[in-house]
C-alpha cells in the first residue's frame, strides 16, 4: 500500500504552522472582514461559521476566475463570505445572498454598508427552501453554506436556474471527517452531508471535485441541463 495514503500529510502542531505560513503568504482580509470577523467573535454565537481569511480569499478568487455576472449565496451568517464574493465580481456582476435568521439581519446590513461593494449585494431575509423559487434569476455561480441537513433539498431547487458552464461551492462536504463514518442515526447534519456527496457523486450533469479546504469545499461544474 502506498504509504502517502496511509500517514497523514502534516501531524500536530506543523498544521498550525502550515496554516500561519499560508496566511503570510497570500492576499491579506483587509480591515472591514477582519473587524466583522471580531465583532462576530464578541456578539454573536458560532462565530467560527464564518468563511475567514483562507476561504474568503479563495471565493474571491473563484469569482475573478470564473467572472459570474449573478451569484446566489445559500446561507449568509455574518455576510463576511459575501463580501469576499462581491470583492470578486465584474463589474456588472451582482451577489443574492438568503439568511433564514431575520436577528441577524441588523448586524449584516450593518456590515454591508461599510462595503464599497455594497450596491453589488441583495440580502433576502428568510428561508431559502421559499426565497429559491420566488427568484426569476439564473446563476453562474452559487455557494452553498445553510443547513447541512438540507443540502440536497437546496441543490434540486437550484440546479436549473444555474446556467450551463455555471459553478456551484458547496462548503462543509467533509463536515469535520464524520463522513468516513457510519452516522448516528440521530445525527441529521451528517446524514445530510452524506447524501448530498452521494448524490454529487452520481450526478452526470455535472463535474466534480472536494478540495480539503478548511471543512471540506466541493466544486461542481454544471456541464448538462435537466
Ligand atoms: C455556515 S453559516 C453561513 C456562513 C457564510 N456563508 C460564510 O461563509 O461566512 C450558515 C447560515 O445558514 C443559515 N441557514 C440555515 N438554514 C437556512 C435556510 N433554510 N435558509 C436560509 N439560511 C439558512 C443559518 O442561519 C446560518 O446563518
Amino acid at each position: 500500500m502506498d504509504q502517502n495514503n496511509i500517514i497523514p500529510r502534516f501531524s500536530g502542531n506543523i498544521n498550525v504552522q502550515i496554516d500561519d505560513y499560508i496566511l503570510n503568504h497570500i492576499d491579506e482580509e483587509g480591515e472591514l472582514l477582519a473587524s466583522l470577523n471580531r465583532d462576530a467573535h464578541v456578539n454573536l454565537l458560532r462565530p467560527r461559521m464564518l468563511s475567514g481569511h483562507l476561504q474568503g480569499r479563495f471565493l474571491k478568487m473563484m469569482a475573478r476566475i470564473h467572472r459570474p455576472k449573478k451569484v446566489l449565496e445559500i446561507g449568509t451568517y455574518t455576510g463576511y463570505a459575501t463580501l469576499c464574493l462581491a470583492e470578486g465580481l465584474p463589474d456588472d456582476g451582482v451577489i443574492h445572498t438568503i439568511e433564514i435568521d431575520d436577528e441577524l439581519e441588523d448586524f449584516i446590513r450593518k456590515q454591508f454598508d461599510k462595503s464599497s461593494f455594497k450596491d453589488k449585494i441583495h440580502l433576502h431575509t428568510g428561508d431559502a427552501l421559499d426565497i429559491i423559487p420566488t427568484l426569476n434569476e439564473s446563476f453562474d455561480m452559487v455557494f452553498l453554506d445553510a443547513d447541512k441537513r438540507l443540502y440536497s433539498q437546496y441543490y434540486d431547487l437550484i440546479f436549473d436556474k444555474v446556467n450551463l458552464n455555471g459553478v456551484i461551492l458547496a462548503d462543509n462536504t467533509l463536515w469535520d471527517g464524520k463522513v468516513l463514518n457510519e452516522p448516528h442515526p440521530n445525527d441529521k447534519q451528517t446524514i445530510g452531508i452524506l447524501e448530498f456527496n452521494k448524490k454529487i457523486k452520481q450526478d452526470t450533469r455535472i463535474e466534480k471535485v472536494i478540495l480539503p479546504l478548511r471543512d471540506g469545499l466541493t466544486i461542481i461544474y454544471k456541464i448538462k441541463n435537466g
